[in-house]
């Protein structure tokens, strides 16, 4: 069976039905910014969004993801430049080794999809399932809540 999947716009295919998203994004198709930490659905780090939901791509299988439109990091800035919360975390300082990082932004950008303004606590409970080893998370809910800051004032 051929896996069909539309990741960031662009359609990739691939014949490695038995394996999981995570391994056809980044080993199949090299795009490597979704991480691949514990691939037991613990870290976030393979976070991407699958259609309009966010899940772990090392939980997903190629099959679960066949006819369906992914969102990775890579599909998150635009020419115009980089989405308001890479900025975020670029101007908060949330980024030290970055492993995190990408399903750090997808997370908050699903978090700010549903929750506008979330309290830092909103943060920390919304985006629990993300495990950073570096920051100490203070600065990345900086970042989420900068973000959301910018996002709000942009609209009035
Ligand atoms: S690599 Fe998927 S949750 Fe850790
Ligand atoms: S910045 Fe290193 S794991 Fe989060």
């Amino acid at each position: 069976m051929t896996v069909s999947v539309t990741v960031n716009g662009k359609l990739f295919e691939d014949e490695s039905e038995s394996v999981s998203l995570l391994a056809l994004l980044r080993d199949r198709w090299g795009l490597l910014g979704t991480k691949n930490a514990c691939e037991e659905g613990e870290c976030g780090s393979c976070t991407v969004r699958l259609d309009d939901v966010l899940v772990n791509a090392c939980l997903v299988l190629a099959t679960q993801a066949d006819g369906r439109e992914v969102t990775t990091v890579e599909g998150m800035a635009t020419d115009a430049g980089l989405h308001p919360v890479q900025q975020a975390f670029v101007d908060a300082g949330a980024v030290q080794c970055g492993f995190c990082t990408s399903g750090m932004v997808l997370a908050a950008d699903d978090l700010l999809r549903r929750v506008p303004c979330p309290t830092a606590a909103e943060v920390r409970a919304e985006m629990a399932g993300n495990l950073c080893r570096c920051t100490g998370y203070r600065h990345i809910v900086d970042a989420v809540c900068l973000a959301a800051e910018r996002t709000t004032a942009e609209q009035v």
